[in-house]
């Protein structure tokens, strides 16, 4: 049990929705960020019929002043945050040619952009308690690329560097910050590229070592030991959690 707070991005669904039930599961108060409220609420009463403590909030996480507002918000009924998971992200697969300017800077905005905004506007926080855990959600695409899928992964690959970057600048002051980047995870994100043709589930299931596509709980256990005490020593790491697929 650690009393932390933690803030979770895109956590009223999929992964970050199990990131939030496993980290207020370890004792962590949680807020969530999505820009589905209602779902939000929704996952954070159900943590606190569980005993956990946790605030739903309707945040679209390219909109940096409504970020603001929402990180005072936690100070004030929550604590000041030391966790920060940058899970929120969307893919809209389209064929390259067809890409428009604008779904192209929508994809950097809410994949890339959003990571940077939270980790300004909650650093300070981590700053001040001299200890913090930022762990970016990327996507194991940054090793392979992805047809259908450039704006993505170029966010997704943006999200290594700044990851990278950050560990090297805040590693003396108490605070990692590493990457998970998913394989393929059963979440309604997948299902809807599975829907558009984009993957082949049982091709990809085919191709995994492991022989099965990921859960959401695989992702919150390893974001669960990146935001431990005992996972002090690791930083600027990019984590794989792909059943094997890329190593
Ligand atoms: N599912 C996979 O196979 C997979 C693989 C690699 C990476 N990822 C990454 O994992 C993360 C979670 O994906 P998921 O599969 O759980 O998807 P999901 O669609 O189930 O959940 C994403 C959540 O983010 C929220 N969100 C989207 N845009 C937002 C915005 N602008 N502001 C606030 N919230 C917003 C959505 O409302 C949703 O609740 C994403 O960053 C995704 O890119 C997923």
């Amino acid at each position: 049990m650690t009393d932390r707070t933690a803030i979770i991005t895109g956590g009223a669904s999929g992964i970050g929705e199990a990131i939030a039930r496993r980290l207020a599961a370890d004792g962590n108060m949680v807020a969530i960020f999505d820009l589905d409220g209602d779902a939000a609420e929704s996952v954070a009463a159900s943590i606190a019929d569980r005993g956990g403590k946790a605030v739903g909030l309707q945040v679209d996480v390219t909109d940096r002043s409504a970020l603001e507002t929402a990180v005072e918000d936690v100070r004030a009924r929550l604590a000041r945050p030391t966790v920060l998971v940058n899970n929120a992200g969307m893919s809209v697969p389209s064929p390259f040619l067809d890409i428009t300017a604008d779904a192209w800077q929508r994809s950097l905005a809410v994949n890339l952009t959003a990571a940077f905004d939270c980790c300004q506007l909650v650093l300070p926080d981590m700053i001040d308690e001299g200890w913090g855990r930022i762990v970016n959600i990327s996507s194991s695409s940054v090793h392979s690329g992805s047809p259908g899928l450039s704006p993505y992964v170029s966010a997704k690959s943006g999200v290594v560097g700044l990851t990278k970057s950050l560990a090297l600048e805040f590693g003396k002051l108490g605070i990692t910050v590493n990457t998970i980047p998913p394989g393929f995870i059963d979440t309604p994100m997948l299902r809807n590229t599975v829907a558009k043709g984009f993957v082949d589930l049982d091709l990809q299931t085919a191709k995994t070592p492991v022989g099965r596509i990921g859960r959401p709980e695989d992702i919150a256990a390893t974001c669960a030991f990146l935001v431990s005490d005992e996972a002090g020593y690791i930083t600027g790491q990019m984590i794989g959690v792909n059943g094997g697929r890329n190593t």
